[in-house]
């Protein structure tokens, strides 16, 4: 006989269905959240594994782009061991960075300058200048940008001429006014439907420029005694 004070209960098997519906979604938030950990984990281990490829290939680019502009039978020093760090904001620059001078026996030959064109059409173009103690160029290399692929791009030596344009230039067979782009009313070819990336750099290029003219003497004095292998600390950055 039933008692009919009882209170009546649940059956049994009403619990199971909410049980594992709790346990799944519990299982699916554990899924979830491990699934988010390993990806977060993945992005951050290609973020480094990228920019670790990036810096060696600027590295490389740099180091090819200086034997270019100073090619090896014009010094006799390592170049390449034979840096200084320097941090100019008239070069554009905002950290140290390598510059690098060449001697023939013993005496500076050459310098090559970073320098940073702020305002490209995607961003700062990094450049390297070399100039031969007089201040005038001996060549200009463009070693990290940006720009769009068939406009901007065709700064790279690979893939036009043009940034040979500079070569044998200076303050002195170019006066300040003539370093602009033709549009702008200067010398420069602008790039066909890309003038901003032009305009950047030569502007970069004639700041170069005075930037030697202003601190030459300090520059090729300075050089020898804050030699020091590249790529290591800032300790012996200068500030001009
Ligand atoms: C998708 C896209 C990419 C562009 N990339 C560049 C570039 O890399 N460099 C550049 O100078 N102009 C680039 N331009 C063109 C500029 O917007 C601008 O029209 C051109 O530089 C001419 O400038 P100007 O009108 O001052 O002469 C690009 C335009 C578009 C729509």
């Amino acid at each position: 006989m039933t008692n009919p004070n009882q209170e009546p209960t649940e059956p049994k098997d009403a619990e199971a269905p909410a049980l594992s519906m709790k346990s799944s979604i519990l299982k699916g938030v554990l899924g979830l959240g491990i699934f988010a950990v390993i990806t977060a984990g993945l992005i951050a281990l290609t973020q480094q594994m990228t920019a670790k490829t990036i810096k060696e290939q600027v590295a490389l680019a740099r180091s090819k782009a200086l034997y270019e502009i100073i090619p090896a039978n014009e010094h006799n020093n390592a170049l390449l061991n034979e840096a200084f760090l320097i941090n100019a904001q008239a070069l554009g620059l905002n950290k140290s960075d390598h510059a690098y001078i060449a001697k023939l026996d013993g005496r500076p030959v050459s310098l090559i300058l970073p320098v940073i064109a702020p305002d490209g059409y995607s961003g700062p173009i990094k450049l390297i200048v070399g100039l031969d103690t007089q201040g005038n160029i001996k060549g200009v290399r463009v070693v990290e940008h940006r720009e769009t692929p068939g406009l901007g791009d065709k700064i790279e030596l690979q893939k036009s001429d043009w940034i040979n344009g500079f070569n044998g230039l200076s303050l002195d067979n170019t006066p300040a006014e003539q370093w602009k782009v033709k549009k702008d009313g200067g010398q420069f070819d602008q790039l066909t439907g890309a003038t901003i990336t032009p305009r950047a750099i030569v502007n970069a290029i004639l700041k170069s420029l005075q930037f030697y003219k202003t601190h030459q003497k300090a520059l090729l004095a300075l050089a020898p005694e804050s030699l020091f292998s590249p790529f290591q600390s800032d300790t012996k950055s200068e500030q001009l």
